[in-house]
C-alpha cells in the first residue's frame, strides 16, 4: 500500500512573562502590535499539542485538557487552523489535542504558550517547515504574547515599522543560560477572578479610551532600550528598577480605561506593597514585581536574595502557593 505523510506532530512550548509589556495593535487583520516587548521564557510549565490532519474530518475536533473545548477556544483553534491550511493549500480537517501541565485558568499564560504548541504542531504536521522567526510570525495570530514562546531565554518581540509586518517578528536576544543567578518567583494568590474580556478586547478598549496610553507609547523605546541593555550587562540593580516602572505603566494604562479594568486582588496589591519596602529597608533592588493580565505575581529576584524574598512574601494572607521557575528552553517538537 502507497502511504501518503503521516499528517501529525506533536509540539511543547513554554509560558512566558513579559518584562516589556505587549498592550495594543496597531493592525488586527496583520496582528501587528504598536510596541515591541521583551520577555523571558519559564521552564518547566508546558502545553504539550497533538495535531492530527485527516483528509476524512469535514469538521475540527479540539481537546483542551482532556475535555472537548467550549466554544470560545475552540473558534481561536479552527481560525488558527484555517490559516495553517491556507498556508499549506489543504482543507483537510483536523483533530487537536492539546495538555498543559500547570492548571489552565490559573492565568499563567496559557494562550502564549498553547498558540506557540499549536503553531509547531500543526504546521509540522503539514510537512511545513518554518524557521523559529516565521512560526514566531505565525503564532503571534492565535496570541500576540505566542511569538515570543516560539524561543527560549530572554526574548524579544519586535513591533516593526512596516505596514505589510514583514518586519514584526520575534528573536532570541539571550538564551535560557545566559544569567543563572536571576529567578522568578511566582505567587499565585488565592480567589483570581476568571479572565471576562480578552486580552485582544481588552487592550483595544485602553488604546481607545486610556488618557495615558500615548504617553506610555512615547516612553516605552527609552525603557525598552534600558531593560534590554540591563539585561545584556546581568544587572539587577538596573533591571529590576525598571521592570517594576515598566509594570507600573501597564498598571496604569490598564486602569485608566473605560470600563476600567482591575486585575489584581487584595494580596496582589499587598505583594506589589511589600517588594517596594523589601526594596527601601535593603536600600537596594532586590526584587522586582511584574503581573499579566492577571492577579498572579511574578517576583524576580536574584538566587542568593530568593530564600528570603520568598519568606517575606509567602506569609501574606491570601498568597496559596509560591514557587521558583528560572528561563527555559523554546518550543519544540517533541515526537
Ligand atoms: C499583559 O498575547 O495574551 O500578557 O493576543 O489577546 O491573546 P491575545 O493577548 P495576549 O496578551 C498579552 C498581554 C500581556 C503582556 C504580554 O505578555 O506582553
Amino acid at each position: 500500500m502507497v502511504r501518503g505523510p503521516r499528517l501529525q506532530a506533536t509540539y511543547e512550548a513554554p509560558p512566558n512573562i513579559a518584562l516589556v509589556k505587549y498592550w495594543g495593535v496597531r493592525d488586527r487583520e496583520r496582528a501587528l502590535p504598536y510596541n515591541s516587548s521583551i520577555s523571558v521564557t519559564l521552564e518547566r510549565l508546558r502545553s504539550r499539542t497533538t495535531v492530527r490532519f485527516d483528509p476524512e474530518l469535514s469538521e475540527d475536533r479540539v481537546e483542551l485538557n482532556g475535555a472537548p473545548a467550549s466554544e470560545g477556544p475552540r473558534n481561536g483553534v479552527v481560525r488558527f487552523l484555517d490559516r495553517v491550511r491556507a498556508l499549506a493549500q489543504v482543507t483537510y480537517g483536523a483533530e487537536v489535542r492539546s495538555r498543559n501541565n500547570f492548571p489552565t485558568a490559573s492565568g499563567l499564560a496559557s494562550s502564549a504558550s498553547g498558540f506557540a504548541a499549536l503553531a509547531g504542531a500543526a504546521t509540522a504536521a503539514l510537512g511545513l517547515s518554518l524557521s523559529g522567526r516565521e512560526l514566531s510570525k505565525l503564532a503571534r495570530f492565535g496570541s500576540g504574547s505566542a511569538s515570543r514562546s516560539v524561543f527560549g531565554g530572554f526574548v524579544e518581540w519586535r513591533a516593526g515599522a512596516r505596514a505589510d509586518g514583514a518586519d514584526c517578528y520575534a528573536r532570541p536576544l539571550y538564551g535560557p543560560d545566559y544569567w543563572p543567578a536571576l529567578v522568578d518567583l511566582v505567587m499565585i494568590v488565592k480567589g483570581a477572578p476568571v479572565k471576562e474580556v480578552r486580552s485582544e478586547d481588552a487592550m483595544q478598549a485602553t488604546v481607545a479610551t486610556s488618557p495615558g496610553y500615548r504617553r506610555r507609547l512615547a516612553e516605552l523605546p527609552g525603557r525598552t532600550r534600558k531593560i534590554r541593555a540591563a539585561i545584556g550587562a546581568r544587572d539587577s540593580r538596573r533591571l529590576f528598577p525598571l521592570v517594576m516602572d515598566e509594570c507600573d505603566s501597564f498598571r496604569e494604562v490598564c486602569e485608566t480605561t473605560r470600563p476600567s479594568l482591575d486585575y489584581l486582588t487584595p494580596t496582589s496589591r499587598a505583594l506589589l506593597g511589600e517588594v517596594r519596602a523589601l526594596n527601601r529597608e535593603a536600600g537596594r533592588p532586590v526584587a522586582a514585581y511584574t503581573h499579566d493580565a492577571g492577579a498572579h505575581m511574578h517576583i524576580f529576584t536574584l538566587e542568593r536574595d530568593s530564600a528570603q524574598v520568598r519568606r517575606r512574601l509567602a506569609r501574606l494572607p491570601g498568597v496559596e502557593r509560591a514557587f521558583l521557575l528560572r528561563p527555559g528552553p523554546g518550543g519544540r517538537r517533541v515526537d
